[in-house]
């Protein structure tokens, strides 16, 4: 819905496969722009890791689809950008476990979650100003949004970047560590409802070889054409 002042800001939309920096750049770019962050992709987390803990399968479409409308999921600016919580408890550190990790996609391909998730979304991006990270933000969450940005980079250069977060407190190889990476680009690219695809107006950037200062200031340059546009 159209407010007072919405043609001050605008919607960036940021898409693209799993370690391309969305998170810290979306996260980078609300601060410099005095938008809000939305981490996406830690909602289907927040969804996994309460389907793991009430002891439900996974891929149970019935059950999972069941749970997510039970849950309370709030989303706070808070450390790393964004406190998660599900009925009222921070899970921002359980849902970075392996174990959500694993099982993430399988959830994001449930489409009761998808519509339930995308509802929130769209209401939270409502007054403009956001910056919403995922896989289908451009394509189907926020299709009007003003800016869509496609953050990609090598599977090579992801799974590397990966390893230096994760290499002192998980004992896993950069081959391995790859391969999970290769297999969740597989399921989010091939899934049904709201597959990871790049936009046909979104803007992509190759992050491989662009220090993440650049890839931050290229958006916030991209955001402020945008928003001169608008007015
Ligand atoms: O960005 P991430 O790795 O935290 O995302 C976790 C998973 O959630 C990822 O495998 C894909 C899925 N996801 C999605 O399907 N749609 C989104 N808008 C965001 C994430």
């Amino acid at each position: 819905m159209q407010q007072d002042g919405d043609q001050d800001r605008i919607n960036i939309a940021i898409d693209g496969p799993a370690g391309a920096g969305k998170s810290t750049v979306a996260r980078m770019v609300a601060e410099q722009l005095g938008y809000v962050y939305i981490d996406t992709g830690a909602m289907y987390r927040a969804v996994t890791l309460s389907v793991i803990r009430e002891g439900i399968d996974p891929s149970n479409e019935r059950q999972v689809g069941e749970l997510v409308d039970t849950l309370a999921i709030g989303l706070m600016p808070g450390k790393n950008g964004q406190t998660v919580y599900v009925g009222g408890n921070d899970v921002t550190d359980s849902i970075r476990s392996r174990e959500v990790t694993l099982n993430v996609s399988v959830i994001a391909a449930n489409e009761k979650v998808r519509i339930s998730l995308a509802a929130m979304q769209r209401k939270l991006a409502d007054g403009k100003g956001v910056v919403m990270d995922g896989r289908d933000i451009g394509t189907h969450v926020l299709p009007g949004a003003e800016l869509k940005i496609y953050l990609t980079a090598s599977v090579g250069e992801r799974a590397l970047r990966r390893y230096k977060e994760v290499a002192d407190t998980q004992r896993i190889s950069l081959e391995q560590l790859e391969q999970e990476i290769a297999e969740r680009d597989r399921m989010d690219q091939q899934r049904a409802h709201s597959p990871l695809i790049c936009a046909s107006d979104a803007v992509v950037v190759d992050s491989t070889s662009m220090p993440i200062e650049e890839v931050v200031a290229t958006i916030v340059h991209l955001s402020r054409t945008k928003l001169a546009e608008a007015k």
